[in-house]
């Protein structure tokens, strides 16, 4: 009989967080007992899990003693402000926020890419940042084959990633609007509907925002590249789910178009869509509840020898987020299986 786990979801009720809890459900994640977590707004709202109702409970102090594998996916601060507590506890937390990324005692993985990096957790792995993870995904690929030298990236990002109420707030806006009123936006700074706008996060030193910094400095640590050159440029529109992006890459040499297309149709979690007779890529409403990021228009660069274009849709919610968790978990489970350790233990103890 396959070991089961005990399992809390921080955020249950969360755009994220509701996406966990259907891939612990489809995925058939060994689960003996869950734990759903929110503010205490939420406490007392069901949720369903395998036909049962379970009641979502306020995070507080104690309510991780009987856990051993926390999602976490209820923003930064709710992070910092529990997940020692639960590492404390002897829960293994897989943190979707971007409190521990950085940290260089905390692995930041993304399956397809580094997953031996979860052998070093010490209580917490981090989970990247949702375009992070799905460009990772569609260049590691290429990267094994030639290294990458620079990456020029423009995303474009849902309203998913500001959360369920900024989805809501999109549906609402465009209703409004249609209906000739000027609804006063309340989740995002701007009016998202009909329009778009530079993404929201905090600009930091040198003009760039925190997002494009994430792609920066997320990419080089997952790919354990600290020198690679990244630069990103990170657009809101007003797509209700999942993010496109449009990628320029290069190398030392010329990578072939053909040559790149092949690598990406076998590499894991990417799709190449692509029929260039009908002008068919991919499209976010396509990417929609799927697992695979969808790569097309890989193309020579008319302005670099040694330039190669492509673009991608990925559903931000699934692979950049709950998926990309369900996996580290899942990673977790197994290694545990492999060396017979105790289950989910760290490599240190956490400090
Ligand atoms: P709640 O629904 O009770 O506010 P999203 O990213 O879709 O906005 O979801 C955020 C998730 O994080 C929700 O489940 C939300 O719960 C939860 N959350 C936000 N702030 C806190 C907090 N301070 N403590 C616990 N959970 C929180």
């Amino acid at each position: 009989m396959p070991k089961s786990y005990r399992v809390a979801i921080l955020g249950a009720t969360g755009a994220v967080g509701t996406e966990l809890l259907k891939l612990l459900e489809s995925r058939n994640f060994p689960v003996s007992d869950l734990k759903l977590l929110a503010s205490s707004r939420s406490a007392g709202r069901t949720l369903s899990f395998r036909g049962e109702s379970i009641a979502v409970e306020a995070v507080a102090d104690g309510c991780f003693q009987d856990v051993d594998i926390l999602l976490a996916s209820a923003g930064g601060s709710t992070s910092r402000a529990w997940l020692p507590q639960a590492v404390e506890s002897g829960a293994v937390c897989i943190d979707n926020s971007s409190a521990y990324r950085l940290d260089p005692s905390v692995p930041l993985v993304v399956p397809e890419v580094n997953p031996e990096a979860v052998r070093e957790h010490r209580g917490i792995i981090a989970n990247p940042n949702c375009t992070t993870i799905l460009m990772a995904v569609a260049i590691w690929p290429l990267h094994q084959v030639q290294p990458i030298r620079r990456i020029v990236v423009a995303t474009y990002q849902s309203a998913s990633g500001a959360g369920a109420r900024a989805m809501e707030e999109l549906k609402h806006q465009a209703r409004a609007i249609l209906e000739g009123e000027t609804p006063t936006p309340e989740v995002l700074p701007y009016p998202l509907a009909f329009n778009l706008f530079p993404h929201n996060s905090p600009i930091a030193d040198g003009g760039y925002c925190e997002e494009e910094m994430k792609m920066v400095n997320e990419t080089r640590k997952i790919f354990g590249a600290p020198d690679l050159r990244v630069t990103a440029t990170c657009v809101r529109v007003p797509v209700l789910r999942a993010h496109s992006e449009a990628i320029n890459l290069e190398f030392d040499r010329p990578f072939d178009r053909d040559r790149a297309r092949e690598v990406l149709s076998h590499a894991p979690g990417v799709k190449v869509v692509e029929n260039w007779q009908s002008n068919y890529f991919p499209m976010p409403i396509e990417a929609t509840d799927r697992d695979p990021v969808l790569v097309g228009r890989i193309r020579q660069d008319i302005s670099h020898p040694n330039g190669l274009e492509l673009w991608l849709s990925g559903d931000q919610i699934r692979k950049g987020a709950a998926l990309n968790a369900v996996q580290i978990a899942e990673l977790l489970v197994s290694e545990a299986g492999r060396t017979q350790r105790t289950p989910l233990s760290s490599t240190t103890s956490a400090n």
